[in-house]
């Protein structure tokens, strides 16, 4: 099967990558079934690129059904050691307005139905996950971001991951911006544990489609609202994974940001005895 070492996994609106040359769709078989779709895998700028919808091509998978443990397995499997995840959220401050993007530092769980790690079953790992996205791949995505010019981007910003499907009520939306929190979305976990599990790096461009529902003068996100402000961004989200491909090593081995070795001090199994 053909390999590629960044993985691109789309959110909503982004469905396919403009831009692959020499496609190939593979189905990639994994022991938790099948991903969200076929793996594209291509050449892009260059570089060996395999990208996944994880709602689906038509989004027809809501966020807590999303089969993140295949997704990753999937990629993981073909090679890759670079995941891009590229996610639509609501924003939480005034200054991160509808259209900009953030590269996000931090995440806070406030998902309640989801598998969030591969080990199970007699095998028992506790991952440091302090720093729950790759510095190193969130450093690249920011400098290529801030060479388009035309494009607001925040470094940084912690994402607080709701279950979903509805979006949050005001008052959660308040208590959210009052814990500190910058931008809502409903995907990145358990993709962000998952990624980290498998030893890749792994970083998000956060694609702000709206004011969630906390903005008094700004009517409450609806779906209209976000596939308005989405196309603009995924567009941008696009010129970004051009350049970024890049400026990404051919492999990981002066990388210092450890998630390539991310099992090493992790296993507690067997460990005490
Ligand atoms: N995705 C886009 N906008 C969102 C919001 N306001 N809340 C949760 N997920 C989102």
């Amino acid at each position: 099967m053909r390999r590629a070492t960044i993985g691109i996994i789309g959110g909503s609106g982004l469905y396919r990558m403009e831009g692959m040359t020499d496609v190939e769709e593979v189905r990639v078989a994994t022991p938790f079934g099948d991903p969200s779709d076929v793996i594209t895998i291509g050449n892009f700028s260059g570089v060996p690129m395999a990208f996944l919808p994880r709602h689906g091509r038509g989004h027809s998978i809501n966020p807590t059904e999303i089969p993140a443990r295949a997704n990753i397995w999937a990629l993981k499997s073909l090679g890759v050691e670079w995941v891009i995840a590229v996610s639509a959220v609501g924003s939480l401050r005034e200054e991160i307005a509808p259209r900009d993007l953030v590269i996000p530092d931090q995440i806070f769980d406030r998902t309640k139905s989801r598998v969030n790690g591969f080990f199970e079953g007699g095998l028992v790992v506790h991952c440091t996950f302090a720093d729950p996205f790759c510095p190193e791949l969130s450093n690249l995505l920011l400098d290529s971001a801030r060479e388009l010019g035309d494009v607001n981007v925040h470094a940084g910003g912690t994402y607080v991951c709701m279950e979903g499907p509805l979006f949050s009520t005001r008052a959660e939306s308040n208590v959210y911006r009052k814990l500190g929190m910058d931008i809502i979305g409903m995907t990145a976990l358990p993709e962000a544990k998952l990624a980290r599990e498998a030893e890749l790096c792994y970083a998000t461009i956060a694609c702000a489609t709206d004011y969630d529902c906390w903005h008094e003068s700004e009517e409450s996100v609806t779906v209209q609202m976000v596939v308005n402000n989405l196309s603009a961004n995924v567009a941008n989200a696009q010129r970004i994974l051009q350049s970024v491909a890049q400026k990404i090593p051919a492999n990981r081995s002066h990388q210092t940001c450890g998630c390539a070795d991310a099992l090493a001090t992790s296993i507690m199994t067997d460990r005490l005895q």
